[in-house]
């Protein structure tokens, strides 16, 4: 998508005066960059501090995108919790952001979507009457619907079955393509799938870790993808130095 930038963030975060991480985070323009870290380690966070939300702690430093445009208002967020308005219907919780706007809601493309998350005989429900897995699907739609060039993704797919979640992924990979994408993910396999770049977070920085050199979107299936999923595994718990 033209007009997509990347990011750079660059400081310290400190949650009740102890460094919770001190990072160098180059996101490259119209690519998914893949966050993983262990619970807890600031993966959230970064997104937040770039978005402008509170996140309990004090950073230093700074960020910016590499067109040096201001941010506002050209990413949508798909936060770790689903944030879908209770008193709203499915189909007018994926078109809230248009109606706050006081835009046309886009009516069509939202049950377009909602048909591609396999939503379509529930859009009139509330989120109430809905389970974990379908609340983040109708979350997902949403998300998609605000049609920016950046897109942050907090485990957008955690509570999802493994057949749902990989239609999930060729999903987002399709609509999203040319978008500077931020995915936080525990899952090395989706990593391994949608990634351009793999990024670990750990109490001492960000790291790249080596993506295979075929393009996303990878077969679950095929010998890089299972590689670099098996090496990423083995790197998170531990038992590998580095790639
Ligand atoms: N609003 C907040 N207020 C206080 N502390 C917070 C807040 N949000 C996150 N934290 C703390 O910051 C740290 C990183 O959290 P988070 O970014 O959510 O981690 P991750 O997403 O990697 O699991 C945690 O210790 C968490 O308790
Ligand atoms: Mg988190």
């Amino acid at each position: 998508m033209a007009g997509s930038p990347g990011i750079l963030l660059r400081g310290r975060h400190r949650v009740d005066g102890k460094l919770l991480f001190d990072v160098e985070l180059d996101i490259p323009a119209g690519r998914w960059t893949c966050l993983l870290g262990k619970s807890g380690v600031g993966k959230s966070t970064i997104l937040r501090l770039i978005l402008g939300l509170d996140t309990g702690g004090d950073f230093s430093g700074a960020f910016h995108a590499t067109d040096d445009a201001p941010l506002d208002g050209r990413i949508s967020y798909m936060a770790q919790s689903d944030l879908l308005l209770p008193w709203l219907s499915v189909l007018e919780n994926v078109c809230i952001g248009a109606r706050l706007r006081g835009q046309n809601p886009g009516l069509a493309r939202a049950e377009r979507l909602l048909d591609r998350v396999g939503l379509s005989r529930h859009a009139a429900q509330k989120p109430g009457t809905l389970s974990g897995g379908m609340r983040q699907r109708a979350a997902l739609a949403r998300t998609l619907f605000e049609d920016r060039p950046i897109v942050f993704l907090d485990e957008p797919f955690s509570a999802l079955d493994a057949g749902t979640r990989a239609d999930m992924q060729e999903l987002a990979a399709e609509v999203l393509v040319g978008r500077t994408v931020l995915l936080v993910t525990h899952d090395p396999a989706e990593a391994a799938r949608l990634a351009d770049q793999i990024t670990v977070l750990t109490g001492e920085g960000a790291r790249n870790w080596p993506v295979p050199v075929t393009p996303p979107l990878r077969a679950i299936n095929a010998p890089e993808t299972l590689a670099c999923q098996a090496q990423l595994l083995d790197y998170l718990r531990g038992r590998k130095a580095c790639a």
